[in-house]
C-alpha cells in the first residue's frame, strides 16, 4: 500500500518511481520499496561498461524535435534508450543497439572550423549537434523533458520528510531521493568510457572504470566520479599462447617503483585529458599524494573526476560495500541518512580536509551492524521492524564509543586497540597497516560524537511526543538534517537544560534503556 500512495501524493515522481520499481530486481518477492542491488559487482560492471561503449553523448541546440532527431540517428542502427538532461545547455545521451552504428555515425561526423581559432582534431563519442536551417525549422522545435542528475532541494526534502508517516518512512524517502538515478548512472558509466577512449589513444587495451560511491550502491546524486585506468589486460600474460623453448617479452622502460610508473602514467595521461581531452577542464594533476590522482571536471556530465591508477584494491573494497548494500535495504537507507546528517551538519565537506569522509561514515554503519545482537544482519523482517530504531541506536553506539583507545575493524566485526594515535582509527580491511580515516582531527571527531549524543536525545524524544502533521513542524529524521531546527528543537524540548546536564541525562537513559533493548531485540 505505501507505494501506491506515495505515487499518488506525488504525482512528478511517478514514472522515475515505477522505472525504479521495475528495474528492482528484488521487489516482488521481498515487498521492498527500493532499488536493492541483486547483481553480482562485476556483472554489472560489464554490462555498465559495454552499455556505455555503444552510447554517444550529443550536445543539442536548446529546443529540438526530439522525434527527428531520433529518426536522423537511427539511419546509423536501431536506438535501445536514449535521454536528455540539461548541464550547461542540453545534452542527450543516445545507445544504440550496436556498436558499428557509433562508427557509423562517427563516419559523418565532421571536425568544426572555427574561423580564427584552431581545432586539435578527435574523434570522440562526445559530439555537437547544429541545425542546419534553423530558420526553416523553428515552428517544429519543441522543449524536451530532461531527466534530473540533481539532488532535490532541502526545502523539497523536508516537505517531503515531514509527510512522511514514521522514521522508517523517512529513511526510505531519503533514500529514494538522493540515490543515484538508472539515467546517472549511466552517464557515470558513460563518461569513463569516453575518458577511456582519450586514455587508449596512449594504452591500447587499457579500460577506466568506476569506483567508489558511483558503483558501491552508496552514492548520493552529485557525489564525486572516482575511476580507475585499469592496465591489468595489458600486462597479462597468457600461458597458453607461448610454446617450446622459446618465451617473448616486450622492451620495456623500467622504472624505480610502482609509485614512479603510477606517477608517470598519470602525468601523461593528465596531459593528456588538459590538451585534448573534449568536455574535460580544470585538469589538476595531484601526483605527490599516496594515492595519486589527476582531478578535473567534465564538463557535459557535470561530474567532478578523480582519476587513479594501480588501486585494484579500492575497486575491491567498492564491491565490498556492493555486497553490504545489497544484503539488505535497510544497510543503504541507514547509510544514505548517516551521511545526510554529517552533510547537513559540515560533518563531512567536498573539499578534502580533516574531516570524517562519507567513506569512513559507512565503514562505522557496517561495524555497528555487525556489532549488534544477534551480530550478523538478520532478516528483512526483523530489520523492517528494527530500521527506525536502528537509527537512534546508530547515534548512541557511536555516542558512547571509546574511539581514545579502541579502533573499527569490519574486517573481524569487532574493536581492537588502537596501533596508533589518531583521534579516529578505522582500519582499511584490505590493507590493514592503514587507517582509512588519518585525517580526522581530534575537534572533528568530538563535533560527531556530540551531534550524535544530540540526534538520539532527540530521536528518544521523538517516541514520546510527535507533533501532530497539521502543524507542518520538522520531526524525525527531518528535524536532525535541520541545524537550526535540530538546536531550537532539543532547547526547547529540554527546557533550556545545560549540555552537560542533558548529555548525562541521555546517557542514563541509554544506559536503562541499552539493558531493555538487548533483552528485547534477543527475544525476538
Ligand atoms: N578509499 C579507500 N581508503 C580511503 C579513502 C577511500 O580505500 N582512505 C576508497 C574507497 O573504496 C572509496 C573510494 O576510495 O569508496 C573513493 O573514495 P571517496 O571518493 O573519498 O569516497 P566515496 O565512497 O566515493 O564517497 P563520496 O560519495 O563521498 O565520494
Ligand atoms: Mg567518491
Amino acid at each position: 500500500q505505501r507505494p501506491l500512495r506515495r505515487l499518488l501524493s506525488c504525482p512528478g515522481t511517478v514514472a522515475a518511481d515505477l522505472r525504479r520499481e521495475e528495474q528492482s530486481s528484488g521487489s516482488a518477492e521481498t515487498g521492498s520499496e527500493d532499488r536493492t542491488p541483486k547483481k553480482r559487482f562485476s556483472e554489472v560492471q560489464n554490462e555498465r561498461r559495454e552499455q556505455a561503449q555503444r552510447t554517444v553523448l550529443i550536445h543539442c541546440p536548446d529546443k529540438i524535435n526530439e522525434k527527428k532527431f531520433l529518426k536522423f540517428l537511427s539511419q546509423h542502427g536501431p536506438i535501445n534508450s536514449h535521454f536528455f538532461y540539461e548541464s550547461f545547455g542540453l545534452y542527450a545521451a543516445v545507445e544504440f543497439c550496436q556498436k558499428e552504428s557509433v562508427t557509423s555515425l562517427q563516419n559523418i561526423t565532421r571536425t568544426p572550423s572555427l574561423g580564427p581559432e584552431a581545432a586539435i582534431p578527435f574523434k570522440s563519442r562526445y559530439l555537437n549537434l547544429k541545425l542546419r536551417n534553423s530558420l526553416n525549422q523553428t515552428s517544429e522545435l519543441s522543449s524536451i523533458q530532461c531527466s534530473n542528475q540533481s539532488s532535490p532541494s532541502s526545502k523539497k526534502l523536508y516537505q517531503l520528510l515531514c509527510c512522511a508517516e514514521s522514521v522508517d518512512d523517512q529513511l526510505n524517502t531519503l533514500l529514494r531521493e538522493f540515490q543515484l538515478t538508472e539515467e546517472n548512472t549511466r552517464l557515470r558509466y558513460l563518461t569513463c568510457s569516453l575518458i577511456e577512449d582519450v586514455a587508449a589513444a596512449y594504452f591500447p587495451d587499457c579500460a577506466v572504470r568506476p569506483f567508489g560511491s558511483s558503483v558501491n550502491s552508496f552514492g548520493k546524486l552529485g557525489c564525486d566520479l572516482d575511476m580507475f585506468l585499469d592496465l591489468d589486460e595489458i600486462g597479462k600474460f597468457t600461458a597458453q599462447k607461448t610454446s617450446g623453448n622459446f618465451l617473448m617479452e616486450f622492451q620495456v622502460k623500467n622504472v624505480p617503483s610502482e609509485r614512479v610508473a603510477t606517477q608517470k602514467i598519470l602525468s601523461v595521461i593528465g596531459e593528456c585529458l588538459d590538451q585534448f581531452g573534449p568536455g574535460c577542464v580544470g585538469v589538476q594533476r595531484i601526483l605527490n599524494a599516496r594515492c595519486p590522482l589527476v582531478r578535473f571536471s567534465h564538463q557535459a556530465s557535470g561530474f567532478q573526476c578523480d582519476l587513479t591508477t594501480n588501486n585494484r584494491i579500492a575497486l575491491k573494497s567498492s564491491e565490498l560495500l556492493y555486497m553490504y548494500g545489497a544484503l539488505d535495504s535497510r544497510v543503504r537507507a541507514l547509510v544514505f541518512s548517516v551521511r545526510c546528517w554529517a552533510r547537513a551538519h559540515s560533518l563531512t565537506s567536498s573539499i578534502p580536509g580533516a574531516w570524517i569522509t562519507n567513506f569512513s561514515l559507512t565503514m562505522m554503519v557496517i561495524f555497528f551492524l555487525q556489532r549488534r545482537s544477534p551480530p550478523i544482519l538478520p532478516t528483512l523482517d526483523y530489520l523492517k521492524t528494527l530500521a527506525e530504531l536502528l537509527l537512534k541506536e546508530f547515534f548512541e553506539y557511536f555516542g558512547n564509543f571509546a574511539f581514545n583507545k579502541n579502533s573499527i575493524n569490519i574486517r573481524q566485526g569487532r574493536e581492537q586497540n588502537k596501533p596508533e594515535s589518531s583521534p579516529l582509527h578505522i582500519q582499511n580491511p584490505f590493507e590493514t597497516s592503514l587507517n582509512v580515516s588519518k585525517n580526522v582531527s581530534q575537534s572533528q571527531l568530538q563535533k560527531f560524537v556530540d551531534l550524535a549524543r544530540e540526534s538520539a536525545w532527540i530521536l528518544h524524544q521523538e517516541g514520546k511526543d510527535r507533533p501532530s502533521p497539521s502543524s507542518n513542524q520538522p520531526w524525525g529524521l527531518a528535524a536532525l538534517l535541520l541545524p537550526s531546527v535540530a538546536n531550537n528543537m532539543s532547547l526547547s524540548k529540554k527546557k533550556k537544560k545545560p549540555a552537560s546536564e542533558r548529555i548525562k541525562n541521555l546517557l542514563d537513559s541509554i544506559k536503562s534503556s541499552g539493558a531493555e533493548n538487548s533483552t528485547a531485540t534477543n527475544g525476538r
